[in-house]
């Protein structure tokens, strides 16, 4: 590996790293997912399970990879290559980089199916092409933007090339100079559209929706649900953060970094559901209407509504750099990679991974159409990539990291790497050894089926 003499590029300013942590964990995650599931699963108490998850294991698992990533500063391949190595470890270990590294190419082949979504419905209310007048009609249109596989597809294909594009660019020049405005951006509209769900009569239902704790609605499968999400949502076990944390300067705080980059993730999560929800309540809506519900229920609510067009759009674009911003972050590891141990540019780089990214995401497209029988024990090729990254490729891969770094790697490394006081450190390693694990094997035992009887 001759290609590494140089020393690595680091983030160009102070708030870089913090602005491209936040805008990957930040995506479709927050606005799409937590929503609907937070509807589905009963609204206050879910909330309060998944705030536990984040903290017990989303933010224990994101220290471990920082660190991970700026110890070995490099991809997830070959960070964790080095840091084994360091510890004088057996390379089997090495797996881990591997299979995060295709955890984030293999969210990505579906995620920008769910962004072209977002784009899509975006051009559909610029052009007023979103005009059915009741869920029925919506869920109608919804179909039928699905049903061609060209128009699918060219949404799809959008999202990838502006992906490609902004990593093509680098670190600087093109992930931390996006993240700069469009962060600031997201949150500005996030602001204006609960502003506006104040205002639209629905709002007191929406905290009360949230906030209100109700143990009896508590189900076993609501806090998998909540758990596997905490993965999903704070970018984990899939290269993004381990990675952008081998840019991080070395006098950064990765304590203090993980809890601004989760804070930030959870309120935008709630943000979210404080902007949809009022809107929903306001026009006498379910809120526990699924995948839909952004897609179906909101904009069919934003019609009902003054200036909803104009707030509807506001939305769309919202979603769509949230969706772009996290992108990014899920190729960055392969491009990485690529540059670094192929003695290739970058853009080559990221043209080459975007043509095969292209490939697995026109089939993941094809589930929605032409490919809707193309299945393999009832799930299309769609759902199978969601499923196998979230229900097994990232809670093992985060289960192997703090594993790690719990009992296989030095104690040392992780001393430097974090700096915390002995009592933090302390707290860390019952988190990482004890904590996250335990956790993190409840959702094996649930996707074996193992809790159904
Ligand atoms: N955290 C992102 C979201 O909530 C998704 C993501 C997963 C991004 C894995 C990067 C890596 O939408
Ligand atoms: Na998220």
């Amino acid at each position: 590996m001759t290609t590494n003499a140089q020393p690595r590029t680091q983030w160009l300013g102070r708030w870089g790293f913090i602005l491209a942590a936040t805008g990957s964990a930040v995506g479709l995650g927050n606005i799409w997912k937590f929503p609907y599931i937070t509807g589905e699963f009963g609204g206050g108490a879910f909330v309060l399970v998944y705030l536990a998850c984040i903290l017990a294991v989303g933010v224990p698992v994101m220290m471990t990879e920082i660190a991970l990533g700026r110890r070995g500063r490099g991809s997830p391949v070959d960070a964790l290559r080095r840091v084994i190595a360091e510890s004088g470890r057996g390379s089997a270990w090495s797996l881990l980089g591997w299979m995060a590294m295709l955890c984030g190419f293999l969210i990505l082949s579906f995620y920008v199916v769910v962004a072209g979504w977002s784009f899509s419905y975006l051009w559909k209310m610029l052009s007023g092409g979103l005009t059915g007048s009741s869920v029925d009609e919506m869920a109608a249109i919804f179909g039928a933007n699905n049903a061609s596989p060209l128009n699918l597809g060219f949404w799809s294909t959008l999202v990838t090339v502006a992906t490609m594009v902004i990593v093509g660019k680098g670190v600087q020049a093109g992930i931390e100079k996006s993240v700069s405005w469009m962060m600031p951006g997201m949150v500005l509209m996030l602001l204006l559209l609960i502003g506006y769900g104040v205002f639209s009569g629905g709002f007191p239902a929406a905290v009360d929706f949230l906030f209100s704790f109700d143990a009896g609605r508590l189900s076993s499968e609501g806090m998998l649900a909540a758990l596997g999400h905490a993965f999903f949502t704070l970018s984990l076990a899939s290269g993004a953060i381990l990675t952008y944390g081998s840019y991080l300067p070395a006098t950064t705080s990765i304590a203090r970094t993980t809890l601004s980059v989760a804070l930030a993730d959870t309120v935008v999560a709630l943000m979210a559901g404080l902007a949809i929800f009022p809107v929903i309540f306001a026009n006498g809506m379910s809120p526990s209407s699924g995948p839909g519900l952004i897609f179906m229920s909101l904009p069919l609510a934003f019609q009902a509504i003054p200036m909803g067009t104009l707030f509807g759009i506001l939305f769309f674009v919202m979603l769509s750099m949230a969706a772009l911003t996290s992108s990014i972050s899920m190729v960055e590891a392969t491009v990485s990679w690529l540059t670094d141990n192929k003695g290739i540019s970058r853009r080559t780089a990221s043209w080459g991974t975007g043509i095969v990214l292209w490939l697995v995401s026109t089939l993941a497209m094809l589930s929605f159409n032409v490919g809707a029988d193309w299945t393999l024990a009832g799930k299309h090729f769609f759902d199978w990539l969601d499923y196998l990254t979230s229900r097994w490729m990232m809670p093992l891969g985060g289960l192997g990291m703090v594993m790690l770094a719990g009992f296989v790697l030095k104690s040392e490394s992780f001393r430097e790497e974090l700096g915390l006081s002995p009592g933090w450190h302390a707290l860390w390693l019952f988190m990482v050894r004890y904590v996250s694990p335990l956790g993190i094997l409840m959702i094996f035992v649930d996707a074996l089926g193992i809790t159904r009887v």
